[in-house]
C-alpha cells in the first residue's frame, strides 16, 4: 500500500477530529503505549520479515508453510507464545482491530500510529486472503501441527516440526472459521476503504465469498478438524454468533441490509440455545470463541438489538445494580483463570464504542432503577487500561516493556531463547526448554506484549515462565487494546 494515498486519510482525519474534553488526569502515556502495542506485533509474524520490520531480533521462519497442501499458506501471525497459526482466532484479531481503526482511527493518526495500525492488520488480511484463495470449496483453517509443536521449545525461526495443513470444505465444514474470516475482511474493508480502494474491494468480495461458504455449508470446524483445533481452539459456542458477527459487519460494509434476515436468524438460534443452557453471562462475552457483545454493540449503531447491548453495559459496570462480572480488589475485571487480559481487553473496547454510540444518540444507559451517562462506561475502560499500564496493587505493568516495572518471564519461545544475532546456530526442540524452564529474565524484550494477567482473580502476579495462564501473550488480547489506547489519546472522558 502506498504511504501517499494512506497520508490523504490521515491528514483528512486530523482535520476532522473533535477537541479532546477536560477532566481527568491523564494517567499513562497512552500513544506510547499504542505504540508499543503494535510493535508486539512484529514479534507474532511468521514467514519473510518485511524490509520495514522493526523488532529485529526476529528473523525469516517458516517459510515453507502450506506447502504440504500445494498452497501458500506463509506469513501471518503466530497466535501466542508457540509456532502454530490458527486462522479462527487470527481472523478475530484483524475483526478487532479493524474495528479499533475505524472507531477511534483518529486517535491513531494523532500519534503518527495509523499506519502502523493499518500495516498490521494489513499482514493478518493478506494472510486471510491465502487462507481463502480456493474457495469456493475451501478454507484453511491451521498450519502446524499443535501437539508436536508444543513438545517443543524451539524458535520459530529454527522450526523442525510437521507443518501439515489442515482445511474445512463443503462436507467437511467450518462454519466459524469461515464466518470470522468473512467478519474479519469485511471490516478491513471498510479501513482500506479510501486509503487503498483496490485492496478494499478484494476484501469486500472475499468476504461476502467465505460468508456463503459459511453459511450455505453450515457445521463446526471442531467436528470437521477435530483433535487439530481441539482443546486448543475449539468452538465451546457455536458457530451461530459468527454467522450473526459476519453478516452484520458484511451490512456495514456494503451500506446495506442485504444479510439483515441471516443475522436475525443466526440471533434467534442463539437466544433459543440461551433459554435451554440458561447461559446468562452470554451478553457479557466477547473473545476469539464468543462474540454475542459485540455483536449487540454492533447492531446497536444502527438502532438494532438495543435492550441486547443495554444488558452487555449494565453487566460490566461496575456500580450496576444488575452487573454480573466480578471485580479484583485492586478494580480489575475478573472473567476467567487463565488469560483473564483478553476479556478486559474486549469488554473495554466493547465499552466505549458503546458509549460512543450513546453519547451521540443522546441517551443514557438503564440498568434496574438506575440510569448512568456513557462517560460511566467510559471510566469503566480508563481504570482498566490504567490497570493495566501499572495502575494496580502490584505497581506493575502488564505491557512488557511499558514502565518501570514489568513482566520479565513471558511465556513465549522466541521472546525466551537467545535471538539467533547472538546465537546463530540450531536450537533442537527439547534443548530448548531449559529457557522455559529457567529463573532468568527473557532474552528478548517482547515490546508491547500484553500477557495474561494476575493471579486468578486476586490482584497478585506470578511472573513465572511455566504459568502460560497468566505470562502468555496472545495477538488477540493486543488487538482491542489498540483501540482503547488510540481513545485515550485525545479523548480524556
Ligand atoms: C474435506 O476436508 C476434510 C477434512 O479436512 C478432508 O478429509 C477431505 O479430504 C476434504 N475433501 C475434499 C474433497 O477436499
Ligand atoms: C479461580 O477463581 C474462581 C472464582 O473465584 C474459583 O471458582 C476457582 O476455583 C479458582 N481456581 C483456582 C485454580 O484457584
Amino acid at each position: 500500500m502506498s504511504m501517499e494515498r494512506i497520508c490523504v486519510v490521515v491528514c483528512g482525519v486530523l482535520l476532522l477530529m473533535s477537541t479532546a474534553s477536560v477532566g481527568w488526569e491523564q494517567k499513562h502515556d497512552y500513544k506510547l503505549a499504542l505504540s508499543k502495542s503494535l510493535l508486539f506485533f512484529e514479534g507474532q509474524r511468521s514467514g519473510q520479515l518485511p524490509s520495514w520490520q522493526r523488532m529485529t531480533w526476529r528473523k525469516n521462519s517458516a517459510l515453507r508453510d502450506g506447502q504440504e497442501g500445494g498452497v501458500d499458506l506463509t506469513e501471518g501471525y503466530y497466535d501466542a507464545g508457540d509456532n502454530v497459526k490458527y486462522s479462527f482466532p487470527m481472523a478475530f484479531t484483524a475483526t478487532l482491530l479493524a474495528w479499533s481503526i475505524i472507531e477511534f482511527g483518529d486517535g491513531m493518526a494523532m500519534g503518527d500510529e495509523w499506519i502502523n495500525a493499518a500495516e498490521t492488520l494489513k499482514w493478518n488480511t493478506d494472510f486471510l486472503l491465502k487462507a481463502t484463495a480456493n474457495l469456493p470449496n475451501t478454507v484453511y483453517a491451521m498450519v502446524g501441527n499443535p501437539y508436536s509443536d508444543h513438545n517443543c521449545w524451539e524458535r520459530p525461526e529454527d522450526m523442525d516440526t510437521p507443518r501439515p495443513v489442515y482445511a474445512v470444505n463443503t462436507t467437511h465444514p467450518g462454519s466459524e472459521v469461515a464466518g470470522e474470516i468473512a467478519a474479519a475482511l469485511a471490516a478491513a474493508s471498510i479501513v482500506f476503504k479510501i486509503a487503498d480502494p483496490a485492496y478494499s474491494w478484494r476484501l469486500l468480495s472475499k468476504a461476502k465469498e467465505a460468508y456463503y461458504f459459511a453459511n450455505t455449508y453450515q457445521g463446526s470446524y471442531s467436528d470437521s478438524i477435530g483433535d487439530a483445533v481441539c482443546p486448543f481452539y475449539c468452538d465451546f459456542s457455536g458457530y451461530q454468533d459468527e454467522l450473526a458477527w459476519a453478516g452484520a459487519w458484511l451490512n456495514k460494509a456494503t451500506d446495506s441490509q442485504k444479510y439483515q434476515k441471516h443475522v436475525d436468524a443466526a440471533i434467534r438460534k442463539i437466544k433459543l440455545m440461551q433459554e435451554v443452557t440458561d447461559y446468562s453471562s452470554i451478553d457479557t462475552e466477547f473473545s476469539w470463541d464468543n462474540k454475542h457483545a459485540g455483536i449487540y454493540v454492533l447492531l446497536s449503531q444502527i438502532g438494532q438489538y438495543k435492550k441486547e447491548a443495554q444488558t452487555f453495559a449494565c453487566g460490566v459496570l461496575p456500580e450496576s445494580p444488575t452487573r454480573t462480572i466480578q471485580y479484583t480488589p485492586g478494580g480489575l475485571l475478573f472473567k476467567t483463570e487463565g488469560c483473564n487480559n483478553q476479556a478486559v481487553g474486549s469488554l473495554s473496547l466493547l465499552a466505549l464504542i458503546y458509549a460512543k454510540h450513546v453519547r451521540l444518540a443522546r441517551q443514557r444507559i438503564t440498568c434496574g432503577n438506575t440510569k448512568f451517562p456513557a462517560w460511566k462506561l467510559v471510566e469503566f475502560a480508563k481504570n482498566q487500561a490504567d490497570y493495566i499500564l501499572g495502575t494496580n496493587p502490584m505497581g506493575m505493568s502488564y505491557m512488557v516493556g511499558f514502565g518501570p516495572k514489568f513482566p520479565q518471564h513471558v511465556h513465549h519461545r522466541a521472546s525466551s531463547l537467545p535471538s539467533i544475532d547472538v546465537h546463530p546456530s540450531f536450537i533442537p526442540c527439547t534443548d530448548g526448554f531449559s529457557y522455559l524452564d529457567n529463573p532468568n529474565p527473557n532474552l528478548n524484550e517482547l515490546t508491547g506484549a500484553i500477557i495474561g494477567g494476575p493471579n486468578n482473580g486476586t490482584d497478585y502476579f506470578d511472573d513465572d515462565r511455566r504459568r502460560a495462564a497468566l505470562t502468555e501473550p496472545t495477538t488477540y488480547v493486543n488487538a482491542p487494546f489498540v483501540g482503547v489506547f488510540a481513545y485515550f489519546i485525545n479523548h480524556k472522558k
